[in-house]
């Protein structure tokens, strides 16, 4: 799925950029994500015979990204690549340039891990299959938030909507992007805590009632019908209808229930949580996206709680090398 144009020369530096991604799309927690076509983290790298792996961020927000090997999400990939390959004799110099703003809720841990991993494969020439790849990634998931989720690396690695159908082995399911749609992403400016996945993570239930489990299949059903059949207004009903995740997460974030009701009743096909939130998005029709996003401000500046929003598009194109 990844380009394979590069294979045949080893190159000794390369940048690349991998994408914001939207997790869980609703009641899909851990196993579908979605590629939008911006923001875009960027990491440059060069392998060294000697020395040690070092890396730098700048960026957006980069004062908030550890420069600690162990924890760096892009480089943590990185080597996991470098080990996977058999070359964990080669050290690594890497760049990261944050676009995708952290802690947000719009993948940021998974943009530079997918870009981390998918840029020491390229160097080395990609040995690596997709499926590979993808474990590398998660394991910058693993180093940035403490769990090897896969529904922000798979979609910013392979682009469109990926569903993560197996864990062991890895497996994905692949969609092309939805074109007959724009996703408003709009962020409250409150602080979930330093370790917010981990902790939006930890207030989730252990065990959910049978019932909720039936009315979370149907949801799931309703996203992944409407994905197959292109009908973004099924995929939205089902996207809106997580009974679980959202149910638990929603109180970390001002105003859900209502913007929830006001997307809706403004036509949004969906409305939910991004990933861990405290993004929190809309699928909607082409040309609502900034109307609604500016509905949903103000609702949010009532309270005095600011915010920011944007309009994205599901695109096709995941991690990839650049100039
Ligand atoms: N599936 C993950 C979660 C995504 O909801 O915790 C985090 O970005």
């Amino acid at each position: 799925m990844v380009s394979s144009s590069v294979k045949s020369a080893l190159k000794s530096s390369v940048r690349v950029s991998a994408p914001a991604t939207i997790a869980n799309l609703g009641p899909g927690y851990d196993v579908i994500g979605m590629a939008l076509n911006e923001p875009r983290d960027f990491v440059e790298v060069s392998l060294e015979s000697r020395g040690e792996d070092f890396i730098e961020v700048e960026g957006v927000r980069s004062e908030s990204i550890s420069c600690d090997p162990k924890k760096n999400s892009a480089l943590v990939a990185g080597r996991a690549v470098l080990e996977r390959a058999g070359r964990g004799d080669l050290c690594l110099k890497m760049k990261v340039i944050k676009g995708v703003p952290p802690r947000s809720g719009l993948g940021s841990s998974g943009a530079s891990s997918a870009a981390g991993a998918y840029s020491v494969n390229v160097l080395l020439g990609m040995p690596l299959k997709d499926e590979e790849l993808l474990q590398c990634a998660m394991e910058g998931e693993r180093a940035a938030c403490g769990s090897p989720h896969a529904d922000n690396v798979a979609p910013a690695l392979f682009g469109g909507v990926v569903f993560i159908s197996s864990f062991k082995p890895i497996k994905v399911i692949r969609f092309e992007a939805l074109k007959d749609l724009e996703i408003v992403v709009i962020t409250p400016e409150v602080e979930i805590g330093e370790e917010k996945t981990k902790i939006a993570r930890q207030i989730l239930p252990t065990s959910v009632p049978l019932q909720d489990m039936v009315r979370q299949t149907q949801a799931f059903g309703k996203l992944l019908v409407g994905l197959m059949n292109r009908d973004v207004a099924l995929m939205g009903e089902g996207v809106s209808g997580d009974v679980v995740i959202e149910r638990a997460r929603a109180k970390l974030i001002p105003k859900f229930d209502y913007m929830k009701s006001c997307a809706l009743e403004a036509g949004a096909y969906g409305f939910s949580i991004s990933g861990a939130g405290p993004s929190v998005f809309a699928l909607c029709p082409n040309n609502m996206g900034k109307q609604l996003g500016a509905t949903l401000k103000s609702i949010l500046e009532k309270d005095g709680i600011r915010s920011s929003y944007s309009v994205h598009r599901n695109v096709g194109e995941g991690v990839k090398v650049v100039s």
